[in-house]
Parts: structure tokens; sequence; C-alpha cells
């Protein structure tokens, strides 16, 4: 009797044992099949504290780690396998062109390996459209790339940051993000890097396409796209960064009324290879100014005519006559994006035609 009890109990150990392998390589299986996707963290207000759980300003951006961050979204786990690493923790203004060289070169080693299928960046707002649109340059992938960030911090009481990191990760993961871009995704919408841009200090809708319009929504953990950017991106731009340890100065010079030749000629001064002008209305220069701009060019630094409006293309011998001062026009890059595909066009060539050809191309 006490032979065939313990047999008995022999006997169900091993099957608990083999159901519960059984159930583990199932989820081991279901894991297998979730898509892998790294989140490259870089601070923001998305991983900011605050005193209370209604403070969203005055706050403290960039305290957060990234494990943190996706402990905060168990529900992550759902939609793929997901990793983290800490790139750099800095509130976005303090953003710089060797962060950006660092998360370009680690981007595409990640998605150069067979195990990763895409890659979700959080990131400060204020900047975030310029992060993007110098990876939408340089990643040499067409596995999804995306970018989130949040308007609350971490702490506040409706905090938008977990929410935006489930529906980056959702895109991230998604066969349909690929060969689209870079991509931004906050407030359930997905808008592409060359065209986006904040609008608002406060707002958790402050993202916008005012020209051209957003390209999806992400509802559901399922993004569905409605249009894409014409303009050319990722493995289909000349730009490669992966030698490339600094990138040339190019500053901007804000147009205004009253404005003076001061800041131009300082940045000329301390050494910059190329100027974006943020002009007024349709990139026009003012008199008390052009001479000086003039002056830069026949030093051999490259200008190039923006405008400060937000919205709308920088015509070619609009305002200026372009091809008589050899300047290089925007086109409808917002300043701050006109200065990054100037510093990529200056690691390949200091012609302005090619120059006005790249900006009419990316
Ligand atoms: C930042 O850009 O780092 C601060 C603001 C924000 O993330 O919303």
């Amino acid at each position: 009797m006490h032979m065939h009890k313990s047999r008995w109990q022999t006997a169900a150990r091993l099957a608990g044992c083999a159901l519960f392998a059984m159930l583990s390589a199932a989820a081991g299986a279901q894991q297998e099949q979730r898509p892998n996707v790294v989140i490259l963290a870089t601070g923001g207000t998305i991983a900011g504290t605050a005193a209370t759980a209604t403070q969203v300003a005055g706050y403290t951006a960039a305290k957060v780690p990234v494990e943190q961050l996706i402990d905060a979204v168990p529900d992550l786990k759902k939609v793929a396998n997901v990793k983290g690493e800490q790139l750099a923790q800095v509130a976005s203004e303090s953003m710089t062109n060797d962060v950006w060289l660092k998360l370009a070169k680690r981007i595409n080693v990640l998605l150069a390996q067979p195990d990763v299928d895409g890659i979700v960046i959080t990131h400060g707002t204020d900047t975030l459209e310029e992060t993007a649109y110098f990876l939408n340059l340089v990643v040499k992938s067409r596995k999804p790339v995306v970018l989130v960030g949040a308007m609350r911090p971490s702490t506040a009481m409706s905090a938008d940051g977990p929410f935006n990191i489930y529906n980056g990760v959702a895109v991230a993961a998604s066969k349909e993000s690929a060969g689209r871009g870079v991509l931004v995704s906050l407030n359930d919408q997905i808008n592409s890097a060359r065209d986006v841009t904040k609008v608002n200090t406060m707002t958790l809708d402050t993202f916008r396409a005012p020209d051209f319009g957003l390209v999806g929504y992400v509802v559901g953990a399922q993004p569905s796209f409605y249009r894409a950017s014409t303009r050319k991106h990722t493995t289909d731009t000349e730009f490669d960064i992966t030698n490339v340890e600094t990138l040339p100065p190019v500053d901007i010079v804000y147009g205004y009324a009253n404005m003076n030749r001061v800041p131009l000629d300082a940045f000329v001064a301390a050494g910059d290879k190329g100027i974006i002008h943020a002009g007024v209305g349709d990139g026009s220069l003012a008199a008390q100014v052009k001479p000086a701009l003039i002056e830069t060019r026949k030093k051999g630094v490259i200008i190039v005519r923006s405008s400060r409006t937000g919205g709308g293309p920088v015509v070619r011998n609009g305002e200026a006559n372009d091809d008589e001062l050899d300047f290089v026009v925007s086109d409808t890059l917002t300043p701050q994006k006109a200065r990054i595909l100037l510093m990529l066009a200056l690691t390949k060539t200091n012609n302005t035609k090619e120059i006005q050809r790249m900006f009419y191309t990316y």
C-alpha cells in the first residue's frame, strides 16, 4: 500500500513536471513570436518627476531610469519583448550633436541584428522633432524607429508618458511601420519625422505637421497609416555617419523687425561653416543684414534662407536672388531642421547647387 502510494506520487510529480514544461515551452514560444523592441531612453519630461501629482510645470525632467519607465507599463509584454538601454539622461533643450551621433550609431548597430525588430526612443518633447529628423537622414534600416515623449512628468495625476510608450512600442513592433522613415508617436497620433513640429508649450496634442498633416493613428496597439512623406529617408539617403565624430558647426540667425548683424558676425567669428537665416515671411532679408550675409557667403560660409513662419515653402529666387547671391533655400523645412540637413550636407560637399538639390530631396 505504501509502495503503491509513493509510485502514484512519483507519477503525479512527473506528470506535473511535464505539464509545467509544456506550459513554459508554450509561453516561451509565444514570447519568441512577439517582436523584439529595444527602448533607448534619453531623458525628457517622460522621465521627469515633480513634487506633487498636480505639478505640470517647473518639475525636473530626465530623472527616471529606463527600467522604471518599462515597469510602469506591464502591458508592454503583450505587445513585444522589450529591452531598455539608458543612452542619455538629459532634458532635451540640452540635446547635442554628440548625443545624436551616439544614438544613431547605436540604432544602426541594433537594427543590423536579426533579433531586433524595432526601436523606440524616449525623448524630451522640446527638441524631439530635431532628433527624429536627424535619425530620419542617417539610420540605415527599414525597420521601425519611433520617438515618444510626454508633456506631463511621470508623477502627474494623468501622466501621458505610459500610454505614449505603450503606443510607441506597438508602432515599432508593427510590420506596417517598416520603410516609413522615422516616426513620432504621441497622443494616439503618428507623424513623420520630416514634417512634425512641437506647436504648443503645454497641451498634450502639441505635435503637428502644419503643412502636410499626420500620417496615422495608433489604436488598440495597432497603427493605421493613411499617407507617407514623399521625401527620401533612412536607407535612401546619401548620409553615412559611421565614421563621423563631429558635425560641422551650423547656427541659426533669427529674423525680426529691427534685427542687426551682431549674432551673424559672432557665429562667423566662432567658425561656423553654415548659417540658417530664419527670415520673416518667405525668408526675407532685412536691408541692414543683407550685406553681412553677402560678406559671409564670400568667406565660404553657406547661407540657407528659411522662414520663421512655420509653414510654406521658401521659394528660390523669390524674396532674394539666390542664384546671384549663391544662397540655398530651405524649401519647407523649419530652420531647426534646415540646420540638421545643412550639417549633414556639409559632411559631403560645399557646392551650393548640390546642397540645394539635397534640400529638394530630403
Ligand atoms: C524636454 O524637452 O526635455 C522637456 C520638456 C518635455 O519633455 O516635454
